[in-house]
């Protein structure tokens, strides 16, 4: 069935959107003030191999928008399956318990690289477009840590799911 774009409605939209399943990343920065920042996102992706960029977008209303679209460096810290958890509280509006017991290390940048993850990718801020009620941020990835083995935290019609 299609649905022409004068008829669908946000629902629509969004189910279509769900169908691509994706994995979770938690993105970090650190604040003007020095205070970390975490958000879950999915909307990340690769962008160039050569030079080396990535992507991911990030809702204008985000309370972290000024962060990231003003700090020169981020990370991008790709979830394992086992940090469902970890996804849950970098998505919900409670700031304070965010980093609550959230293993962290600082590398070149200063940015939080979490612990544990498949992979992180510190990064140069390089672009912020514009992409409607989001913005999309890339950067140049300046730095990385990848695990051979793990398997993803995957996001498929709104709900986690895992590899078999
Ligand atoms: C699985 C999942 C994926 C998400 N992906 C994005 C995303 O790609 N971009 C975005 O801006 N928000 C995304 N969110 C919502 C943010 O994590 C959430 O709005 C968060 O509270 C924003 O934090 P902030 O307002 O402190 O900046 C996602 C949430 C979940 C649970």
């Amino acid at each position: 069935m299609t649905i022409d774009s004068q008829a669908f409605d946000s629902r629509a939209f969004r189910n279509a959107l769900g169908c691509f399943a994706t994995g979770i990343a938690v993105v970090t920065t650190v604040a003007p003030d020095g205070e970390p920042i975490g958000v879950t996102v999915n909307s990340f992706s690769s962008v160039s191999l050569d030079p080396p960029l990535v992507q991911f977008c990030l809702g204008r209303a985000a309370m972290s928008f000024e962060a990231f679209t003003t700090a020169p460096s981020f990370a991008v810290n790709i979830l394992a399956e086992e940090q469902a958890e970890l996804s849950n509280r970098f998505s919900r509006r409670d700031l304070q318990e965010r980093w609550d017991g959230v293993g962290v290390e600082r590398w070149d940048s200063g940015v939080p690289i979490l612990t544990g993850c498949l992979a992180s990718l510190e990064c140069d801020r390089e672009h912020v477009y514009d992409g409607g009620d989001h913005v999309i941020i890339v950067g140049r990835v300046r730095r990385l840590s990848g695990s051979e083995d793990g398997k993803p935290l995957l996001y498929f019609r709104g709900v986690y799911s895992k590899l078999p």
